[in-house]
């Protein structure tokens, strides 16, 4: 394709000015993982420079922003710092961001969400913000002959956020989060988060085990997730990501960062069970990486004693709880599994998931807490070392 001198130009700039630098990012994260999410990054070479509580920032050019999207278990999203001012005026947030050079960021036929976001600022009406944000974008990137908000396959989201007047403005760089894998079909009833189950598996030094265990799998998450991580399987290297629509964006970046991957195993055994065989068949039907492979059963778990081989057992669940079931049916769970992990299983390392409010029906010792909110409630991961 032959392309004009003006877009000879364009694709000089953003050589120099956005894929030789060196840019500020924040990576995203549920609260409660900061910092295991910060040894991730740190693991991948990236140098995280701050924690603030949901996110880490880091400095690095694109690719390290692709590496984070595609190799992270636990980031929910990264994003781009792209400029910051001060606005007390609507005309402000337009004359600012009509002069930034949106045309080295966005392609054209790209279409724009604005997220604003307010705290204690003179300007708090969310959707005049975003109006502004959007008729500057679109102004600076007619003068360049480019139109956006006219393909709906190529979505990007520019973040606006204000805290005490300062404007800080983003670029989203992952598109669907990062807890979509791309793996998984079908759900069952109050599945957890992908990000959620790296996280817990990852806090629990998962590469010690020779078997994980999850015998209340509902849809397969922990399982799935103990499977890439033994596996050294990064999801995000089969899914699409923002970044990949960018007028900076080359392929080969995608391509060595594939081939630097250590496909090194460390071959546990993954086990999914449940009491609901419905439930077996979905988490079976969601393990669809070619390649992937679980041990599955259909048994009750507080009921039924079983007898697995392996020397170091890890066991990760999330059992039943929540607004439908009541209080005391979940502390009598919780109770029955002290009972279990205590005389049955003394051996196995696990983690459990558990209600906040409910933490005193767990009787076991452990050796580390998280809390963190699952579906809206808080919860606490307990992780406890077999003896
Ligand atoms: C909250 S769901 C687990 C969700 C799962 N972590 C996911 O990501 O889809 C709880 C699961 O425990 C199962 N369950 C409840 N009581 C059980 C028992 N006594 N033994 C085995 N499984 C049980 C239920 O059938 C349900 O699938």
């Amino acid at each position: 394709m032959q392309l004009s001198n003006s877009q000879k130009a364009i694709q000089r700039r953003v050589y120099h000015h956005v894929i030789k630098r060196i840019h500020t990012f924040f990576t995203i994260v549920q609260p409660g993982f900061e910092q295991i999410a910060f040894n991730e990054l740190s693991h991948m070479d990236i140098k995280p420079l701050a924690i603030t509580k949901g996110g880490i920032v880091f400095r690095g050019y694109l690719y390290d922003s692709y590496k984070a999207n595609m190799f992270s278990r636990v980031a929910t999203r990264i994003i781009m710092r792209l400029t910051e001012f001060r606005a007390l005026h609507f005309n402000e947030i337009y004359r600012t961001l009509r002069n930034f050079p949106w045309e080295l960021y966005i392609s054209s036929e790209t279409s724009i969400t604005v997220e604003v976001s307010v705290h204690k600022s003179k300007l708090h009406h969310t959707d005049r913000i975003g109006e502004e944000v959007l008729n500057a974008v679109e102004k600076r990137m007619s003068d360049f002959g480019l139109h956006i908000n006219t393909d709906q396959l190529r979505a990007q989201t520019i973040y606006v956020r204000f805290d005490h007047d300062q404007c800080g403005v983003s670029l989203d760089t992952t598109g669907d989060p990062l807890y979509k894998r791309g793996y998984k079909q079908h759900v069952g009833r109050a599945p957890l988060r992908e990000t959620i189950a790296a996280a817990l598996l990852y806090e629990c030094d998962i590469t010690s085990y020779d078997v994980i265990i999850d015998p209340m799998c509902g849809s397969g998450t922990f399982p799935i997730e103990a499977w890439c991580m033994v596996n050294n399987f990064f999801p995000g290297i089969n899914r699409g990501f923002a970044f990949m629509h960018w007028p900076s964006f080359r392929k080969e970046a995608c391509h060595s960062l594939v081939s630097s991957i250590n496909r090194e195993s460390h071959g546990a055994t993954i086990v999914a069970g449940d009491r609901d065989p419905s439930m077996v068949t979905i988490a079976k039907k969601n393990c669809t990486i070619p390649g992937a492979a679980m041990v599955t059963y259909s048994g009750d778990f507080l009921t039924e004693k079983l007898t697995l081989e392996g020397k170091h057992i890890l066991c990760a669940m999330n059992p039943p709880y929540g607004k439908r079931i009541a209080d005391d049916d979940i502390a009598a769970i919780y109770s029955r599994l002290s009972y279990i992990f205590e005389y049955w299983y003394p051996a196995w390392s696990f983690c459990i998931i558990i209600p906040v409010t409910l933490r005193h029906t767990f009787t076991v010792p452990v050796t580390k807490e998280i809390q963190f909110n699952n579906g809206g409630l808080p919860v606490i991961a307990l992780i406890g070392r077999g003896r």
